[in-house]
């Protein structure tokens, strides 16, 4: 994405499921708020047409084929970058995604898509200014959802699935990925968040975070 093209900044939250991204997606969303910039918050799946299809896909995964399964991935983004994502940026506000095309990449590519392949399908939607990657060994991320949610883990959540997740988001090489241990305490990755989030204001017509 360019900064020609819109005035916005996109910063998206990505990593294998249990790291505490929305956690910390919704603590950066406060502190920005209480400092008056103009940020929204979004998330794929959305709630959707489509994202409600993808809900439904997470009980009978085997139900889809994995070129569907692919597709309406795809078809949500699409609707996402044009009714939200795009007019946002446009009007030069700050918008925080929970996931992005680098989720579909790891996971689409966790059952046989070339991960290159899947990016360059996504060539519609604007690249983020800032991919925040957070880190967590799978089966730490996995122990969070069950006792932490109290949540049995769904068809995109399971053990050997997830591995081949985590490989895949960290073999992904663009220059906006900034990689967060997410093992650390809630506030030491929360003052993480803000110093990536800081770098990226810093050279703009933004007012500076501090
Ligand atoms: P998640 O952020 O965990 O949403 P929820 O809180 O509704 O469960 O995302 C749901 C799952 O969708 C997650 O396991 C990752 C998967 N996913 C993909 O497989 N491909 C994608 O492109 C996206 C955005 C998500």
């Amino acid at each position: 994405m360019s900064d020609e093209a819109d005035q916005g900044f996109l910063i998206v939250f990505e990593g294998t499921d249990g790291t505490g991204k929305s956690t910390q997606l919704q603590l950066l969303y406060d502190a920005l708020r209480r400092k008056g910039y103009p940020v929204i918050a979004t998330r794929e799946p959305t709630d959707g047409q489509y994202g409600q299809k993808i809900r439904q896909l997470y009980k009978n995964r085997e139900k889809y084929s994995s070129e569907e399964e692919l597709e309406l991935f795809l078809a949500d983004r699409k609707e996402h970058v044009e009714t939200l994502l795009v007019p946002a940026l446009n009007r030069g506000e700050i918008i925080l995604c929970d996931r992005y095309f680098l989720s579909t990449a790891a996971y689409q590519g966790a059952i046989g898509f070339d991960p290159e392949t899947v990016l360059a399908r996504n060539s519609f939607a604007p690249e983020p200014d800032l991919a925040l990657l957070f880190q967590l060994p799978v089966d730490i991320g996995l122990s969070r959802i069950i006792s932490g949610r109290g949540e049995t883990p769904d068809d995109f959540e399971q053990d050997e699935n997830l591995q081949k997740v985590a490989a895949i988001f960290t073999t992904i090489d663009r220059p906006y990925i900034r990689k967060i241990d997410a093992s650390e305490s809630i506030e030491s990755v929360h003052q993480s968040v803000m110093e990536h989030v800081a770098a990226l204001f810093s050279d703009s017509p933004y007012p500076a975070l501090d």
